[in-house]
């Protein structure tokens, strides 16, 4: 195994390249599943996550490989095998958005459940409700979901569960409705910016899908959709991950690709921090003042302030000047990195889905232990600005979902290195 081995204290300056956005990315490759001829998709992220789904694809008889360019081609050439099997569902969550293109393109789609994680319960409830009101029959085998169907057709669904919108919920069904005869209005769908990047890559193939972005989509059924090119959007949640290292650093820094617009809450946090956030030429521009507030978060759906930067925002408020609070709305239970930053000198004290954080003068390095792929971030970030050497066990986490982040920012002038345990 490996681990990153950083010494803290420099200062971040310089440009970071954003990469293809892993979220996005997933339920367009999964997508290819319902097309006919070839798919070609830009700006595909190199992630284990990635790799993993081309391998699941695979089996499920789609080629899914990159040329030279490092575009990724996708095409359907055996539809027999309609079984996402527990050895490879387990290792990814995001083998879960098979099951509607497989539901609609080969009228069977058998998926292991993924069960929980470290960031808590995950169930797909909801995936399950919206592809049976579409007509699918469902019924649990061996730990897998089956669910089948002779045609799908058009229904009005309610997809909104106990933590609001699903994210790949919406995915799925709105994959599945572009194949079903008839309209389907999908209420309380998930507003993410990767619904919006799927959407689009269907309808380019063909599908008719509008009100993609907002909480009620709808789609009109159509008989086929045809293989087209496609470039993903820029990865939002690494994007943000980088601003609040520059924030830490006290550091100038450029995100190249960044879009300020998928943002927006971050932003306006940050700002409230006293981080200097601007959009820039050629995407998003962060520097920092000395001086950190302590501000309070609430993550949400989107446009609220993701999950997916709640424990990075918490390394940078370690080090604010007073007391800050942050609740965790979409994933209670996602707390895990809290532990590992006291470690490091930091005063955090959890209660339920709250952490307040009393802010330190500094934190210390420390050897820490990864536990899910945003943790793992958050812990890199406070390695950064922490005296001494922190060690992040378990980087494999992170190259799930960071592309060759020890490079990026080493680039901008971190000491970070990554070593065989
Ligand atoms: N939920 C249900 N029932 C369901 C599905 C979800 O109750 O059937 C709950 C979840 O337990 C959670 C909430 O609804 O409390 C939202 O979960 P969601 O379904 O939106 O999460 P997801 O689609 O499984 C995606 C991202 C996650 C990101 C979440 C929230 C992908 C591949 N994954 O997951 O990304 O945290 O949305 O924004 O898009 C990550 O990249 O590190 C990551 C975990």
């Amino acid at each position: 195994m490996q681990h990153f081995e950083i010494v803290g204290g420099n200062r971040l300056k310089g440009t970071i390249p954003i990469s293809g956005s892993k979220n996005a990315a997933l339920p367009i490759m999964a997508a290819s599943i319902l097309v006919e001829g070839e798919t070609v998709l830009h700006n595909v992220p190199d992630l284990a996550d990635v790799r993993q789904l081309q391998i699941l694809l695979g089996r499920l008889g789609v080629k899914a490989e990159r040329d030279e360019s490092g575009a990724m081609h996708l095409r359907v050439e055996d539809e027999m095998n309609t079984h996402a099997e527990y050895e490879l569902v387990s290792k990814m969550r995001a083998s879960v958005c098979v099951m509607g293109p497989l539901l609609a393109k080969r009228k069977r789609a058998q998926v292991s459940m993924p069960g929980g994680c470290a960031i808590g319960d995950r169930p797909i409830d909801l995936h399950v409700q919206g592809l049976q009101a579409l007509g699918a029959d469902f019924e649990f085998v061996n730990g897998d979901v089956l669910l089948r169907v002779k045609k799908l057709a058009g229904a009005d669904i309610f997809l909104g569960g106990p933590f609001g919108a699903s994210v790949t919920a919406t995915a799925n069904v709105m994959m599945a409705a572009s194949l079903a005869a008839g309209h389907t209005i999908i209420e309380s769908a998930a507003c993410e910016p990767e619904v919006v990047d799927l959407a689009n890559y269907l309808n380019a193939c063909g599908a008719q899908i509008t009100g993609q972005g907002t909480p009620q989509i709808a789609v009109e059924g159509v008989e086929t959709l045809t293989g087209t090119e496609h470039r993903v959007i820029p990865d939002r949640i690494e994007a943000g991950t980088f601003m609040i290292s520059a924030a830490l650093t006290n550091g100038d820094l450029e995100l190249e690709g960044g879009r300020i617009e998928h943002l927006r809450a971050v932003v306006d946090r940050l700002r409230q921090v006293g981080v200097i956030v601007e959009r820039a030429e050629k995407g998003i521009a962060v520097s920092s003042a000395r001086r950190l507030e302590p501000v309070q978060i609430t993550t949400q759906p989107y446009p609220g302030f993701p999950t997916d930067l709640q424990a990075q925002a918490m390394a940078l408020l370690c080090l604010a000047d007073g007391n800050s609070m942050i609740t965790e709305k979409v994933f209670p239970d996602r707390f895990l990195h809290v532990g590992e930053l006291n470690r490091m000198g930091a005063h955090l004290r959890k209660a339920g889905p709250t952490v307040m954080i009393e802010g330190v003068k500094k934190l210390v390095g420390a050897p820490v232990m990864a536990s899910d792929l945003r943790a793992s971030a958050a812990l890199i970030l406070a390695g950064l600005i922490a005296k001494g050497t922190t060690r992040v066990h378990r980087v494999y986490h992170i190259d799930r979902g960071y592309e060759a982040i020890e490079r990026k920012l080493a680039g901008v002038g971190a000491n970070i290195r990554r070593r065989d345990d």
